[in-house]
């Protein structure tokens, strides 16, 4: 059997639109093994639909790599428990695009290399942003040249820490991204290229002062926000308690702050300020992950 461990991440980061991602302490597991025939897949602790038929994600990306591969697959058995919850702009179809990859190289004798399989899945999900630090973990920088993508991975400080505010709706990453104009103006194009450069030296140069400013966006989120009840007030409370950089993740819903001090206090202050509005919002803290996927064969 093959046990798979892959985290979820936070794309865009503000600026970084398709461009940059995290991976985060937060899992989607699975247990994968080749049978005489069929498709058989079972889901634990998980509320969201899942399809146990052959256009369920995870079984879709192994074909995608037996294809690549050429092993003729014979029946597979799946089960999944995941902790990441689905369609809210926490990578959620890249852990299960990353991890049914991962496994299927692993039973077709790990054909093919770690940045095949990142260029596969990155054509799958349509952007390299999720699925890179699914991959590779850390704070990653993608991009994307014809059918290579390429992605450098940075190993963030522990003591920096992911506020993750998640509310009670969802908004599907489709309808999300059906909203973005195709053009823009050279001005939003530089505001938007500095500020994701500036963003990623201050990260890796651990000047967090740079963050708040870095983290500003005119290419997705002010087009997002009206699907976000309230988006800035939540990001104006966030950086009155603290917040060094406050995002939409990925495409939302869910919004994000990365702290590095008094993690319960913003944490009981978003938990209250959240409960005068009219949504339900959670805020967890969690850390980054620097590892990436795991798996392991038992
Ligand atoms: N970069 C993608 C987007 C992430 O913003 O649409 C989707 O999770």
């Amino acid at each position: 059997m093959i046990k798979v461990k892959v985290p979820a991440s936070s794309a865009n980061m503000g600026a970084g639109f398709d461009t940059l991602g995290v991976a985060l302490a937060l899992y989607n597991r699975l247990e994968i093994e080749e049978t005489d025939g069929g498709i058989e897949i079972e889901t634990r602790n998980f509320n969201g639909r899942i399809l146990q038929n052959e256009n369920n994600l995870i079984y879709k990306s192994m074909c995608v790599v037996f294809d690549a591969a050429g092993y003729r697959r014979r029946g597979i058995r799946i089960v999944q428990k995941s902790d990441i919850p689905m369609t809210r702009g926490l990578g959620s179809s890249s852990a299960c695009i990353i991890g049914g990859m991962l496994a299927a190289n692993v039973i077709c004798g790990r054909r093919l290399s770690y940045g095949e399989i990142l260029n596969l899945a990155a054509k799958e999900e349509g952007h390299p942003d999720n699925v890179a630090p699914a991959l590779y973990g850390g704070f990653c920088v993608s991009m994307t040249d014809g059918d290579i993508t390429y992605t450098k991975s940075i190993k963030l400080n522990s003591k920096l820490k992911f506020a993750v505010m998640i509310p009670d709706f969802y908004v599907a990453t489709k309808k999300s991204r059906g909203i973005l104009p195709n053009k823009v103006s050279r001005a939003d194009a530089v505001f938007n290229i500095s500020r994701a450069s500036m963003f990623q030296a201050a990260l890796s140069s651990g000047d967090l002062d740079m963050l708040k400013y870095a983290a500003r966006d005119r290419l997705h989120q002010p087009y997002r926000k009206k699907y976000i009840d309230g988006m800035d007030e939540i990001f104006e409370r966030t950086y009155e308690l603290g917040s060094r950089a406050t995002y939409l993740s990925g495409s939302g819903p869910t919004i994000m702050s990365l702290i590095d001090r008094n993690y319960r206090g913003f944490q009981s202050g978003m938990k209250e300020f959240f409960e005068s509005g009219s949504h339900k919002w959670t805020c967890k803290i969690l850390s980054v992950d620097n590892v990436g996927t795991v798996v392991s064969e038992i």
